[in-house]
């Protein structure tokens, strides 16, 4: 056989038809880690750099169907949840979730959007907390996430500690509180099992296009724990992909920019920046093609 089989990585998440964020991000970053990504897509966002404008959600059982039709054949070695929208997909998730046993389950309780447009009724907190934060490997909040769910306020880094043990108590294995929105020259994250601390520090970067870090951060660290990587490096080498992914953000649109998935193959300069003014066609010197002879 000329090619290994990838690990498999499941996204279940929401659409972001401006391709910054949601589906379209994590897709990247599992193909950025060289992992086969699959998708149940939960809601369509209509959504630019600007704002979302509005989501359209598919019908539970729709969602439990392609998590079942995927799982049950090509299999799958870490998931991970994005936009769930209601508590009835919420419910339709935890029920597939269970049902077919999915491995490392990685929950990103995604309650608004970048621009501060909502992606959860607000009705469906009481599902995440009871249905599938019990069933998660780890579950990544962000500060405003973390409050929603525990009440706990988190003004400052060293709040996160008091959040991460009230985010624990709820029933996943591990807990990862971003600090992206707290002030301070450092963005600092918390990871925590219940016993230790982990802090994982980057410097701040001082740019308005952070488009789609919470789903980058969290696709990485599902991507590498279905290359079977340790809990403790999935998240370090998350972090420092998604800051990396955020030096390497653009402006496009009239609003927040994306971060960028591919930023170390754009580094490398394996992917060349074209354009209209600018053609660049896609060759590949770097490697020979395992398909021609
Ligand atoms: N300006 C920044 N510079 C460096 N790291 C950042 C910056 N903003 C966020 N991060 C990091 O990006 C990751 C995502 O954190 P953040 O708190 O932004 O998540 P989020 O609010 O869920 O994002 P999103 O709105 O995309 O869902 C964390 O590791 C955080 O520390
Ligand atoms: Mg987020």
């Amino acid at each position: 056989m000329l090619v290994a089989v990838p690990a498999r990585a499941l996204t279940i998440a929401g659409s972001d038809s401006g391709g910054g964020a949601g589906i379209q991000a994590d897709l990247k970053t599992f193909t950025a880690h060289g992992v086969h990504g699959m998708s149940a897509i939960t809601a369509v966002t209509v959504q630019n750099s600007i704002g979302v404008q509005g989501f359209y959600e598919l019908e539970p059982r729709a969602v439990f169907e392609q998590i079942e039709s995927v799982v049950t054949d090509i299999g799958v070695d870490a998931a991970k949840t994005g936009m769930l929208a209601s508590a009835a997909i919420i419910a339709a998730v935890a029920d597939a979730c269970e049902r077919f046993a999915v491995p490392s389950l990685v929950v990103d309780p995604v309650a608004v959007s970048k621009h501060g447009d909502p992606l959860l009724r607000p009705e469906s907190v009481e599902a995440l907390r009871n249905r599938l934060l019990p069933l998660a490997t780890m579950v990544t909040p962000n500060t405003g996430e973390a409050e929603l769910l525990t009440g706990v306020a988190v003004r400052e880094a060293a709040d996160l500690e008091a959040a991460a043990r009230a985010l624990h108590a709820l029933g996943p294995k591990w807990v990862l509180v971003k600090g992206g929105h707290l002030p301070g020259p450092d963005s600092v994250d918390l990871l925590w099992d219940g016993r230790a601390a982990v802090w994982l520090e980057a410097r701040r970067l001082d740019t308005p296009h952070t488009h789609g870090t919470g789903c980058t951060l969290s696709s990485a660290i599902t991507a590498n724990l279905a290359n079977g990587v340790d809990v403790v490096t999935a998240v370090r080498e998350a972090k420092q992909y998604v800051t990396g992914a955020i030096a390497g953000s653009y402006p496009l649109g009239k609003g927040i920019g994306p971060t960028d998935p591919m930023w170390r193959l754009r580094a490398a300069g394996v992917l060349r920046t074209g354009g209209p003014g600018n053609p660049s066609p896609s060759s590949w010197p770097y490697a020979p093609n395992p398909y021609e002879g």
